[in-house]
């Protein structure tokens, strides 16, 4: 594995041996075993936009470790504005083991990759969240027991984090839902790998208006922002489109009792996740940002080849 910056660069296999090695990460962590298999190394995680649990759980992870970590703020280095995308991946190259960035253009994730000689993490891109993904199917692991035959049903913005969970759970034997108003739906390339993925593995992949319908016998109900990071000029139409996509107790009751509630945080309260499903009991959404940490360890110890 060179590089992890979007899920479908992997294959089943891979991706599977990431959450193997997740699990057991996790459960040495938690068994006060941390083995130093990071001693050494050094990430370089590049920021475009504000982040807490990206940032915290990746430094937390080369801590646990032994590793070390950089925070590069947004205005430090001005990726593509002071400096090339280019030379900034050939610069870090001389001095650390690995970038970890956060950018708006998904190109200049690809672009650090193609000009680094070490491995590079998608922290987050306007294309996509695969770490998010990682730690999400870790959750829905520890939380229904398996992905496999899992009914994953998305409400909201068909954004950034729903691809990249639509990627994980279709790859790992899960059927997919997407739930979002007109004009707001996945890319088409995206609707056209799903529908690729959905035959070869023998998964479903369902597009439905409506949200009461399409919840219906969900294992998994996933919201997100309905303005993510650089959208921020659309608010005010948005707030006006998505509220009856709003997972509230309503939406909770079309749905099976034991259905678990996600979010990939920051969550905006009231907006697209009610207060009352926040913290109610289907919510998993604290479990969720903790297992970055877990999830990120393991895809770092798969890049730096020490598991
Ligand atoms: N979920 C997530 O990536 O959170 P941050 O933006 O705080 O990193
Ligand atoms: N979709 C959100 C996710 C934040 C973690 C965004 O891109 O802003």
């Amino acid at each position: 594995m060179k590089h992890f910056l979007n899920i479908p660069d992997h294959s089943t296999d891979e991706i599977q041996e990431i959450l193997d090695v997740a699990v057991k990460l996790k459960a040495e962590h938690f068994a006060g075993g941390n083995r130093p298999l990071f001693k050494g190394k050094t990430l370089a995680m590049i920021f475009q936009k504000p982040s807490l649990r990206t940032r915290i759980s990746f430094d937390m992870a080369m801590r646990h470790m032994g590793g070390d970590a950089l925070y590069i703020s947004p205005a430090e280095i001005g990726l593509g504005q002071r400096e090339s995308v280019a030379d900034v991946s050939r610069v870090l190259s001389g001095y650390v083991s690995a970038i970890m960035a956060r950018v708006f253009e998904h190109k200049h994730v690809l672009e650090l990759a193609r000009y680094s000689s070490l491995p590079v993490i998608n922290g987050l891109s306007d294309l996509s969240h695969p770490c998010q993904g990682m730690a999400d199917a870790l959750t829905i692991l520890e939380k229904r027991g398996t992905l496999k035959g899992m009914n994953i049903v998305y409400v909201g913005d068909a954004n950034n984090v729903a691809i990249s969970l639509m990627h994980v759970s279709m790859l790992l034997g899960a059927n997919f839902t997407v739930s979002n108003p007109k004009g707001y739906g996945l890319p088409a390339e995206e609707i056209q790998y799903a529908e690729s993925l959905s035959t070869k593995a023998g998964v479903r992949f369902l597009q439905i208006e409506d949200p009461h319908l399409a919840v219906k016998h969900a294992d998994v109900i996933y919201t997100d922002t309905w303005t993510s990071m650089g959208q921020e000029a659309e608010t005010a139409v948005r707030e006006k489109i998505f509220p009856p996509y709003q997972v509230n107790q309503a939406l909770l009751q079309t749905a099976d009792k034991d259905v678990i509630v996600m979010h990939c945080l920051p969550a905006h309260r009231n907006h697209e996740l009610t207060d009352e499903v926040a913290d109610g009991p289907n919510s998993v959404i604290f479990p969720q940002a903790h297992n970055r940490l877990h999830a990120q360890k393991a895809i770092l110890a798969k890049l730096f080849n020490v598991v």
